[in-house]
Parts: C-alpha cells; sequence; structure tokens
C-alpha cells in the first residue's frame, strides 16, 4: 500500500459516475447506444480532470484510435499523487439504455497503479460470483450441481431457495440447463453482468450467485466490487473463436487457470462506484424534475469496508454555471 491512497478517492469518483448518468440518463429509450455511451463519457472525463490523482485508464472505452476519451492508457486527474489504474464502463448495459430496460449502471473502480488483471485479446471469461455470505463456498472447477449445493449449504438454505443470475446467451444453454437440473431459481439477464454480480454479492436484492460467461473487462471491473464488498470470485479465460485460440496459444494462456479475486484486483486498497442511469434491483436511474434530477449511487471501499449508498439531488441550473457540461 502506497502512503498516498490514505484518502478515500470513491467520495470523490461518485461525482464523476454521477455526472456520467445525468447526461447518459437522457437518452433512456431513445435507442442511440452510441450518443448515450458519448455523452457519459464526456461528462465523466471532466470531472475526472478536477481530481487530485495520477489515474491510467488500464480498462476504458477501447484504444485511442477507436476511443477518443477515457481510452485505454490514456491519463485523468490532476494531480502527481496518488498512482492508481482507473477502470472504467461509462455505461455498462448500452442497449439496456438505450431500450429503456432496468439496470445499466455508470461504473468505476480504481486501485493502485499496476494492480489490476491485464485481460487484452481475450476479451470473455467463464465467472462465478457470490457475496460474503457464500465467499470460500464456490470452486469454478466443480459442476453447477455441486456449487449451488455448496453455496445452498454455506447459506443454511436449500438448493430450491437459491437464485443464480445468467446473461441470457445461446452459450449459456448447458449452464440454464444444469441450474434447472439442480432445483435453483435462475433470473436471466439481457446485459449487464457487473450488475449481475453486484446483486449475487450485495444482501437484500434475491439473488446468490452469477455465473456464466460474460465480459473479460467487466470481470476485473466486478472483482473490483466484490473485493470491496467481501464476497469471492473466481474466473476463467473463454476464448470465443480461432483467432483468440491462436492468441492462447502463442502465448502460453492456460485456459484452465482459475483466477481467484486476488489474481483479478492485486491491490488492498480498491474503490467501486456506481450510478444507476435506469431503474433496477440495485439503484434507482435517474429521476429528472423541473431543471433538477435525482442519482442513486453504490460507493465502496475495500480497505476500510465501508459500502455507501449516496442519493444525490441536483440542480442543473447550477451545474451547467459550475461546469461547462451542457447538463440539460
Ligand atoms: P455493454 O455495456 O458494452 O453493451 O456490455 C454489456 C454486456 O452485457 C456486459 O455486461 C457483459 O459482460 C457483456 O456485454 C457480454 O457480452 P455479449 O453481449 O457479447 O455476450
Amino acid at each position: 500500500m502506497t502512503q498516498a491512497l490514505t484518502r478515500n478517492l470513491s467520495l470523490e469518483l461518485v461525482r464523476a459516475t454521477e455526472a456520467g448518468a445525468l447526461m447518459a440518463g437522457r437518452w433512456m429509450g431513445r435507442g442511440d447506444k452510441e450518443a448515450a455511451d458519448g455523452a457519459a463519457v464526456d461528462a465523466m472525463r471532466q470531472v475526472l480532470g478536477t481530481i487530485e490523482m495520477d489515474g491510467v485508464v488500464v480498462i476504458g472505452e477501447g484504444e485511442k484510435d477507436e476511443a477518443p476519451m477515457l481510452f485505454t492508457g490514456e491519463r485523468v486527474g490532476r494531480g502527481d499523487e496518488p498512482k492508481v489504474d482507473i477502470a472504467v464502463d461509462p455505461v455498462e448495459g448500452t442497449r439496456l439504455l438505450a431500450q429503456g430496460m432496468p439496470n445499466s449502471i455508470v461504473v468505476m473502480a480504481v486501485a493502485e497503479r499496476g494492480s489490476l488483471y491485464g485481460w487484452q485479446d481475450v476479451a470473455y471469461m467463464e465467472k462465478i460470483a457470490v457475496g460474503p455470505d457464500a465467499a470460500g463456498a464456490i470452486d469454478i472447477e466443480l459442476p453447477v450441481g455441486e456449487n449451488l449445493q455448496r453455496i445452498a449449504n454455506a447459506k443454511a438454505v436449500e438448493v430450491s431457495d437459491l437464485t443464480v443470475v445468467i446473461l441470457d446467451r445461446p452459450r449459456h444453454e448447458g449452464l440454464i440447463r444444469d441450474v434447472r437440473e439442480a432445483g435453483a431459481r435462475m433470473k436471466l439477464i439481457v446485459d449487464g453482468d457487473v450488475a449481475g454480480g453486484l446483486m449475487a454479492a450485495m444482501p437484500g436484492t434475491g439473488i446468490d450467485v452469477l455465473m456464466g460467461i460474460g465480459g473479460s473487462p467487466e470481470a476485473v471491473i466486478t472483482a473490483c466490487a466484490i473485493k470491496c464488498i467481501g464476497g469471492e470470485m473466481q474466473t476463467r479465460i473463454w476464448p470465443r473463436n480461432d483467432d483468440e485460440r491462436t492468441v492462447v496459444r502463442e502465448r502460453g494462456l492456460d485456459v484452465s487457470k482459475v483466477h481467484q479475486l486476488d489474481d483479478l484486483v492485486q491491490s488492498e486498497d480498491v474503490f467501486f462506484v456506481a450510478t444507476g442511469i435506469t431503474d433496477g434491483e440495485l439503484l434507482r436511474g435517474v429521476h429528472y424534475f423541473a431543471d433538477g434530477a435525482t442519482t442513486h449511487s453504490l460507493v465502496m471501499r475495500e480497505r476500510s469496508g465501508t459500502v455507501r449508498y449516496v442519493e444525490s439531488s441536483h440542480q442543473l441550473r447550477k451545474l451547467r454555471e459550475l461546469t461547462d457540461l451542457p447538463f440539460d
């Protein structure tokens, strides 16, 4: 742990996710994923530029030539210290937002420089994630039914009491069959497995475990959140086509290697923030009123273990005066 990471950065970072949500929220249901994403990126980048830190985006909007802002490798912040890695998804669930569906969120994690897993080139990972009450019970190498039994034992419930959240994808046909055979309940989601992982780890959401294959960047961001909450997550890389299988072969990557939480996030000082854009199980979305709006955010820090829900009321006229952002 560097001395410089003594501030609770997450309380500053939440201003960036709030700004992203306020701008992106205007695009709810309007069918334009790019415009929604661009609005969130603009707003977040401006706020991040005011924060005292030397940040490098390690998970962002893509490489420099395809993303004008918050691209992988971009420096953000206005200080020399603390030196941090930033993993950001300005709109996690772009389709959810574009179609006005639940659970699109702005999400960002920050950790010590060099501590986040470099996922590049294999875009998907197989994931299993649970909250603190089932930490220690999961093993991604075991059959689905066995994992569910172990989670049920840890929670002192029956398998039939459990709810598994899974991305609704053809690749999950076998997984879905196994969960049904084991007798657990299931929540299939259209998109957004970061929110899925958060639901599995946070109490009171009615979700017990995230299972299935989703994005690798999303896996690292989810791992940051799970580390703050104190749950457990395991992943394995999942090459999706011949190109990725070639990458795996050439680099000597091991598809059977289980990545534990500490492999995905090596830092002991991790900050995680998320702000709802559309209403969901975990967070309310942005609600607009006359020249104002409310936002609902989750703000966490691994080192202290503090989990905060932040409800904010924003006066857009005042924000327009204070910033260059076109809050409308
Ligand atoms: P976007 O926000 O980039 O659209 O990603 C949404 C998402 O559902 C992620 O949550 C998930 O990890 C990934 O896409 C799954 O990828 P795919 O849609 O290709 O199955």
